[in-house]
């Protein structure tokens, strides 16, 4: 992604070789900020902070995370010990756990003393497979676009609704939700983006509206609320989001609102795509209601909004009354029934058992 003209992606090794540069995500949309990680506990603040987030990078940086561990100590345990605290960090996102499984299963059988070498190594393979695997997922979702383009007045917009950012700050590159956007967009598509603003923490109005500017994708952010009225008045083609966890049979967990918006979608007949990597479906689980664990978050979250004041400061201010209660589940479950279709690496897909286990029988086999 170009960012200011400059080629980025949205983690990388510094030029020393080991040390992890991230762009710190609290900072958007007011300053562009890059972090320096050393270390495995800076590691697991990242990610708890949310300095990094969204499923797919949250696997990238926990990769990371094990490689910094082992520039200290290369021991079985340390290496349990890391992925351990690392595990902790998020309940929900899967990519997580897919990526410290691959780094645990390709570490654990070999000599210590090449352990660091090979955790770099498969970390810079996760790097660059999640970046060709989003291409694909781009490609495969463009033709969506390009389909429902043909449907339309000559030179009218096909207009997407989106949730959350499942965009390239939530990759390591192009983004899950936004590569089919934004692969339609550069090839001459004329896309227009309702931009859900994602409360509490405001994903869409932060980070995804800010990377379709960067991009040049026309846009406008919505209040979460909108899009089902949007709906009813034809004024959205088709939603597409991104999911944290995909269950083996279909369900599909996001950020808190998807729910919501895949009804409204289904009563007005809009198709509601997900787009995700193979390594978001938990092959292990097969209902998402029961079976996913929804993280809950700190309520500050949903009493409190930042943002700029009119003298440019950055300002926290309360906004609900005091005394009151909040609740802060941040993501739910969209029951496969109400999903048109999975965007994945290896094509569009039904949401259902069969499809999903048709198009990807070796992660069955090794999850
Ligand atoms: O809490 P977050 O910001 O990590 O939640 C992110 C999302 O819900 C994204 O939509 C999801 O991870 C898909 S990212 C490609």
């Amino acid at each position: 992604m170009l960012v200011n003209g400059e080629k980025y992606r949205t983690i990388w090794l510094a030029e020393d070789g080991w040390a992890v540069h991230i762009i710190d995500q609290t900072r958007f949309p007011y300053a562009f900020e890059i972090i320096r990680l050393e270390t495995l506990q800076q590691t697991v603040h990242a990610i708890r902070e949310m300095q990094v987030r969204g499923a797919p990078l949250i696997g990238a940086t926990a990769a990371y995370g094990i490689c910094l561990a082992m520039r200290d100590d290369t021991s079985d345990s340390a290496l349990m010990g890391a992925s351990a605290a690392l595990l902790e960090t998020r309940p929900t996102a899967v990519n997580l756990k897919w990526a410290l499984d691959l780094m645990l299963k390709a570490l654990l059988p070999i000599d210590p003393e090449q352990r660091m070498a090979r955790a770099y190594s498969l970390a810079n393979q996760i790097c660059d497979e999640d970046i060709a695997t989003n291409m694909a997922i781009g490609l495969n979702g463009a033709e969506i676009i390009a389909n429902i383009a043909r449907t339309k007045k000559p030179g009218s917009s096909v207009n997407i609704l989106t949730h959350c950012n499942a965009g390239w700050l939530a990759t390591v590159d192009w983004g899950t939700a936004t590569a089919p956007i934004y692969m339609s967009h550069d090839s001459g598509v004329p896309v227009h983006v309702w931009v859900d603003e994602t409360r509490p923490r405001n994903q869409g109005a932060f980070l995804t509206a800010w990377e379709l500017g960067q991009h040049g994708v026309p846009h406008t952010v919505i209040v979460d609320n909108a899009g089902g009225h949007l709906m009813q008045h034809e004024e959205v083609d088709l939603v597409i989001v991104g999911t944290d966890r995909t269950t083996s049979s279909g369900d599909v967990c996001n950020k808190i609102g998807t729910y919501l918006k895949a009804l409204a979608a289904k009563d007005c007949g809009v198709p509601f795509y997900v787009a995700l990597p193979s390594s978001t479906i938990d092959f292990t689980l097969q209902d998402g209601l029961k079976e996913i664990p929804i993280e809950e978050r700190s309520g500050d979250e949903v009493k409190r909004i930042t943002g700029r004041s009119k003298t440019g400061s950055i300002e926290t201010i309360e906004i609900v009354a005091q005394g009151s209660h909040v609740a802060n589940p941040a993501f739910d479950v969209t029951p496969a029934r109400l999903v048109t279709g999975l965007i994945t690496e290896r094509g569009v897909l039904e949401a259902n058992r069969q499809s999903i286990i048709t198009a990807f029988p070796d992660r069955v086999a090794a999850p």
